[in-house]
């Protein structure tokens, strides 16, 4: 037997016991005559004790173990002098009696402990050795823990996994495609898709019911904390059911979740907020709720002051951050300088307290008089000790800059616990969304979502304020998930494509299949798809989604360890009749 025990396992009710454990050495100290080594596994730390009065020759061997050493360590449990009460096996040792080093390592490029001094790229380059950092592993148990908790929901609604391909046709959906090319259909190529949407869409024809799938997507889109350009998702799809089916559905597969893996109980139903709403009160459509501060519009107040930023602007918005009176003008200068960042383009702010007195003091006091600067803080309602920040504009960009402001603040007050979970539905999207770059309508979700039937006369009159039967689950300020209910009307799909710019021809080419699949009795289907990844480091506390994938990319989408995307031979890409029109320096 290579162990009896895990290093994870042993305890003081183990004292006496003669066991062998394997493992990696995390490190090794000589003290006078003894050697202590720790000894690590994927189930925790062991310290064995080799004794140089006990056997020489084996506390010397011990004395050239290195960091990493794979070693098989055979002793006797005895409880420990000096308790360590950090370590579950920390009130034993291993008085050692044989010692076999199984491998020997290099020396490791960073220190594997949670406390590591590898710095990211380090660290992605030797991928495999940071997963042996605890930190690490324990994200990737968290996210096994909870693919088995979701299928066993889903499963227990009667959702059957069905697998969809990998190798599919172009069809960007809001993201560029990542494409493949077939060498046995030369010239053309297939994409990786960005989502299983259609497929499961077709399966709901087929008459599954209840799909579900946890499915690696591709998305060659800009990278963020957030985005990898391959994730996975847990992708839903249901027939015959209506938006409210589908939100308690998955809203009951959140609570499980939360219940089952964080030992969190949601008793109430989870808040919904329509799109206009979370625009208006925190200018964002993945509102983070964990706080308040909400939005507090001031336009009709601050009319015709002569104030020019004020006057001039369509959007007079504040928040009031409770107790930051005391901000000092250095402070204030910082939240300027914050807002002005080209990322976020305010042209600047403006600031009022109420001081803990019942006074006054602002940035705009020249224009306004008390009285006028109170209506805004009655409506605020500020207290005193508070701090109300204002900033003017366009209504659109103005709500995304209060928007950062706010966030910036909730992080400053210490409001955005990550401990702390805030569900909520977002629903009532619009249903396009125009740009003004390209003179068209897109669709906000993606083109096979309903309108809200309420709203189907305006598709041509006032296309622009058509609703989506679409809805997103946020959690504290993450976009977790998303869906809607579907088109399964061919009429209706064919008019959608074409509000979407899209030619009759580029439909059908696109999505005839789709279309056709219509043609022969669709269900009412609808369903949505979370980010898994982004779901796992939101229980995880964590800001990256990253540190929540195996083997992830960094931010210009490499992989660092097996260093692709790579070049490829020269006959490959004549088998494949491609031809690479950049000269090979500046491939480099
Ligand atoms: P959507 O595009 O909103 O919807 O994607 C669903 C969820 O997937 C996650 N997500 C990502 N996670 C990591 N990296 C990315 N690049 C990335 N892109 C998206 C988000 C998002 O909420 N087919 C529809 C779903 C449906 O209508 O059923 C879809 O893909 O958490």
């Amino acid at each position: 037997m290579f162990r009896t025990n895990t290093c994870g396992e042993l305890r003081l009710s183990d004292a006496g016991k003669s066991v062998t454990l394997a493992g990696w050495v995390q490190r090794a100290r000589k003290m006078g005559g003894m050697t202590f080594v720790d000894i690590r596994d994927r189930y925790g730390l062991t310290q064995i004790v080799f004794n140089s009065e006990n056997d020489a020759a084996l506390c010397e061997a011990a004395n050239k173990l290195g960091r990493e050493f794979v070693i098989q360590v055979t002793g006797t449990v005895r409880e420990r002098e000096s308790k360590n009460a950090n370590l579950p096996t920390g009130d034993i040792e291993i008085i050692a009696t044989e010692l076999k080093v199984l491998n020997r390592s290099d020396v490791p490029p960073f220190t594997i402990e949670d406390d590591t001094d590898g710095g990211d790229d380090l660290r992605m380059k030797y991928r495999y050795l940071d997963l042996r950092r605890g930190c690490v592993r324990r994200n990737l148990e968290l996210r096994h823990r909870m693919a088995f908790e979701i299928r066993r929901y889903l499963d227990s609604k009667g959702f059957l996994e069905v697998e969809t391909p990998v190798l599919i046709k172009s069809t960007p959906e809001g993201a560029r495609d990542f494409v493949v090319p077939s060498r046995m259909n030369p010239g053309e190529f297939y994409a990786l898709p960005q989502s299983p949407q259609t497929f499961k869409q077709l399966l709901m024809v087929s008459g599954f019911d209840r799909y579900f799938q946890i499915v690696k997507c591709f998305r060659d889109e800009d990278l963020r904390a957030d985005r990898q350009p391959e994730f996975t998702q847990i992708d839903c799809e249901m027939s015959f059911v209506e938006q409210e089916d589908v939100l308690q559905m998955f809203e009951g597969l959140v609570k499980h979740i939360f219940k089952y893996v964080k030992d969190i109980d949601f008793s109430e139903p989870f808040p919904r907020m329509t799109w206009a709403d979370a625009m208006r009160l925190y200018g964002s459509d993945k509102p983070d709720t964990r706080f308040g501060m909400e939005f507090v519009e001031l336009k009709d107040l601050t009319e015709g002051s002569g104030f020019s930023v004020m006057d001039d602007a369509k959007y007079v918005g504040a928040i009031v951050a409770p107790g930051c009176a005391g901000y000092t003008r250095k402070q204030l200068d910082q939240l300027t300088d914050f807002v002005k960042r080209p990322q976020i383009g305010a042209k600047g702010m403006m600031w009022v307290k109420l001081e803990d007195d019942g006074s006054i003091k602002s940035s705009v006091g020249k224009f306004f008089t008390d009285e006028q600067i109170r209506t805004w803080l009655e409506r605020g309602a500020a207290k005193p000790g508070d701090l109300m920040l204002i900033l003017a504009g366009d209504t659109m960009k103005t709500r995304k800059q209060l928007c950062e402001l706010r966030l910036e603040m909730g992080s400053r007050l210490g409001l955005r616990d990550p401990q702390k979970f805030s569900c909520l539905w977002v629903i009532d999207f619009p249903l396009f969304e125009w740009d003004d770059e390209t003179q068209r309508y897109y669709a906000m979700h993606h083109p096979f979502t309903a309108p809200n039937p309420d709203d189907i006369d305006m598709l041509d009159s006032d296309t622009g304020a058509v609703r989506a039967t679409a809805y997103d689950m946020v959690v504290n300020g993450n976009e977790l998930g998303g869906g809607s209910i579907r088109i399964h009307d061919a009429e209706l799909q064919d008019k959608m494509f074409h509000l979407l710019g899209l030619s009759e021809e580029d439909a059908r080419y696109k999505f005839g299949f789709l279309m056709n699949a219509f043609k022969f009795g669709a269900p009412p289907h609808g369903g949505l798809a979370f980010g898994f990844d982004r779901f796992v480091s939101i229980l995880a506390g964590l800001d990256s989604i990253r540190d929540v994938i195996a083997f992830p990319k960094n931010n210009s989408g490499r992989d660092m360890m097996i260093d692709a995307p790579s070049r490829i031979d020269d006959s490959q890409l004549q088998e494949l009749a491609i031809e690479v029109a950049i000269a090979e320096e500046e491939n480099k």
